[in-house]
């Protein structure tokens, strides 16, 4: 079955999905992205998403190249078009094509392109024995909030993280942990609190993030939005990570640290069944 993307309002066949060279997303990461999951064909907490898109859009002074509506109707034909009940559904929204220039071009159409891709979820044996990460320095911008295309910052941690072995690099600033490399990082604390970093400039507020932290405080279990350092990490009773592709994914060694017990622990389990529980809900899916 041939794999169909779409490109500023035609669906091609992806080895023929181009966009131009002066593209701007291409010359200058003039640009935003999001990245969706589906089960059984339905978008996963899509209208979070949607949103996220729309205030990343603003923020670069960009508008919907379409109604939300609209959008919402090419992404349910698309993955039509792909025969896929479950995957992952990339959606970049560029400035447009414009003679290379760094200032706005005036009369530019946004470029908008869409993908369709295979779950990327992490393995059963990683969610069963947890995950290692490294630190790296976070040497990215100040608006990692906007889900911008620049990400080279990240890409060159994570491909430390592969070099390493590891599953993720979370990034430092100074000695605080701010997310990781593509996901939010979490810890929790030997009083049962789940911490991570504040939904800020600092960081991209992930929409696992947002869903989880609600379904945690839903059920009783504790939540501070506060950094924590990589001593808080090393006298942590448990941590895991978060994202679209990863869902809820134990950590059981930062560096050379032994986190907790070595195993996922009854607070990131807990967290993981609640999670799954949402997908099933919203999408009838079963892990
Ligand atoms: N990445 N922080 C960063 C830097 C990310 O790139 C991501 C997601 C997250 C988690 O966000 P969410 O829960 O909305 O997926 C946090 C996606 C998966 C990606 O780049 O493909």
């Amino acid at each position: 079955m041939s794999r169909i993307s779409y490109v500023n309002g035609r669906y091609v066949n992806h080895h023929e999905a181009m966009v131009h060279v002066e593209d701007r997303g291409y010359q200058f990461a003039d640009g935003i992205y999001e990245y969706v999951a589906f089960y059984n064909g339905m978008l996963l907490d899509g209208d979070l998403h949607f949103d996220r898109l729309e205030r990343s859009l603003y923020e670069l002074q960009m508008h919907m190249p379409m109604s939300r509506a609209a959008l919402e109707i090419v992404v349910e034909e698309l993955i039509e078009r792909n025969f896929k009940q479950d995957g992952g559904l990339y959606i970049q929204i560029t400035r447009g094509v414009a003679r290379r220039d760094h200032g706005f071009p005036k009369r530019v159409r946004p470029a908008l392109v869409m993908t369709v891709c295979a779950p990327k979820l992490p393995k059963a044996h990683e969610v069963a024995a947890g995950v290692r990460v490294i630190t790296q320095p976070d040497i990215r911008w100040g608006r990692r909030d906007i889900k911008s295309i620049s990400l080279l910052a990240n890409i060159l941690a994570k491909q430390e993280a592969a070099n390493a072995v590891a599953r993720e690099a979370w990034l430092l600033e100074g000695k605080v942990v701010t997310e990781g490399s593509a996901s939010n990082a979490y810890i929790v604390n030997k009083k049962g609190e789940v911490v991570t970093h504040p939904a800020n400039e600092k960081i991209l507020g992930g929409i696992t993030r947002d869903v989880l932290l609600r379904l945690a405080q839903d059920n009783g279990i504790p939540v501070a939005e506060k950094a924590f350092t990589l001593a808080q990490v090393e006298d942590a009773a448990e941590a895991f990570l978060t994202s679209t592709s990863a869902n809820v994914l134990p950590v059981v060694k930062v560096d050379d640290m032994i986190i907790g017990s070595s195993r996922p622990g009854p607070v990131t389990q807990k967290l993981n069944a609640l999670y799954t529980q949402h997908i099933l809900m919203q999408t009838g899916k079963q892990f």
